[in-house]
């Protein structure tokens, strides 16, 4: 049975890093296959260094890098979605390679961000680097708790990892996108009207009743099911970032499909119903966007193998 990458399923780590990698062209099997080993090598001493995570993500250029290594067919890239008429765009920025370090302490992970740069430097660029934290009691950076509807972790990887019989088994398919806020916009609304853009009250993430919660609230859009009505689940690890002059989100979710993710977005920006666009998106904008496979251990082993002295995972 093929395993996830345990990172991904890794909560109360408070401090994050996320890089985006471009490879660099002709970058080949040989030397790739030697950068991830060293990228994976990067994380070896986790258990000693205080419990630091990371995670692996692949774009579709990996598949045509190790077509026979990688199960399955490639992952989409991600498309972009745009509504010109609300004036509302998540940009199409696909990269290549995602690494995702997340630990207790910044200290920790600045150690292996900094060796994962350098292992992956003679194969690919640095096309993103974004530190991230979690805010307070797991808030995004506008006041309200972000994670509330995730499954609990008993459950989460049966609704986020690919299931054993089918390609990629043991993988999570993953979304990315960077986020800049205009706080002060959302800060200028009275708490009350702050809820209905999110559709749950602020202090403690309940969800408004169905007579209150817009149609165009947030929760109301982003959650979606199939056509037999079933909720398409997805797992959320989105944290925010910030300097003096801007402020953000770093969104992360896994799920068992790409679909369902693309489903999400179609209805935030209004691609479903034009009269209902996520009224969340007139106070922030995505500036990037990218779709991973973060595949199974057995998978990552394919491409880029451990030294037999160093556990796989
Ligand atoms: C800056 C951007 C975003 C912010 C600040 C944000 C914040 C939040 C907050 C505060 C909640 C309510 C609490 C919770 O259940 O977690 C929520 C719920 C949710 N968000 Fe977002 N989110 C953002 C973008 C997105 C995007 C891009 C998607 C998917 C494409 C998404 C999918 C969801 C889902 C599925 C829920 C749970 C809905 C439910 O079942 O109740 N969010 N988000």
């Amino acid at each position: 049975m093929p395993r996830h990458q345990f990172g991904i399923f890794a909560e109360g780590t408070r401090a994050h890093h996320h890089l985006e990698f471009h490879l660099r062209p002709g970058a080949g099997a040989a030397a790739l296959s030697s950068a991830l080993v060293a990228v994976r090598l990067a994380n070896a001493d986790h258990r000693t260094n205080g419990g630091t995570n990371l995670v692996i993500g692949f774009g579709p250029a990996l598949w045509e890098v190790f077509p026979d290594a990688l199960a399955g067919p490639p992952v989409s890239a991600f498309p972009g979605y745009r509504n010109d008429a609300a004036g509302h765009h998540a940009p199409a920025t696909q990269e290549d390679i995602w690494v995702w370090i997340h630990g207790p302490q910044p200290d920790l992970v600045i150690d292996v961000v900094r060796a994962v740069t350098a292992a992956l430097a003679p194969v690919a660029t640095l096309a993103l680097d974004q530190p991230g934290f979690v805010y307070h009691d797991s808030r995004d950076l506008t006041g309200f708790i972000d994670g509330t509807a995730n499954p609990f972790l008993d459950d989460a990887p049966d609704e986020a990892v690919v299931p054993d019989d089918q390609p990629g088994a043991g993988g999570c398919y993953a979304m990315s996108m960077r986020f800049v806020h205009d706080l002060d916009a959302f800060g200028a609304l009275e708490v009350d009207d702050q809820e209905l853009v999110f559709g749950r009250t602020k202090d403690h993430s309940v969800e408004l009743p169905a007579g209150t919660k817009p149609a165009d609230s947030h929760i109301g859009l982003a959650e979606v099911a199939d056509d037999a009505g079933d909720e398409l689940v997805v797992y959320r690890r989105s944290v925010p970032w910030g300097t003096a002059a801007q402020q953000g989100l770093h969104f992360v979710s896994f799920g068992a499909d790409v679909d369902r993710f693309d489903l999400q977005l179609r209805h935030l920006y209004g691609l479903v119903d034009p009269a209902l666009v996520d009224r969340l998106l007139s106070f922030t904008t995505a500036v990037t966007g990218s779709f991973w496979l973060c595949p199974s251990v057995e998978c990552l082993e394919a491409v880029a193998p451990l030294p037999a002295d160093e556990d796989d995972d």
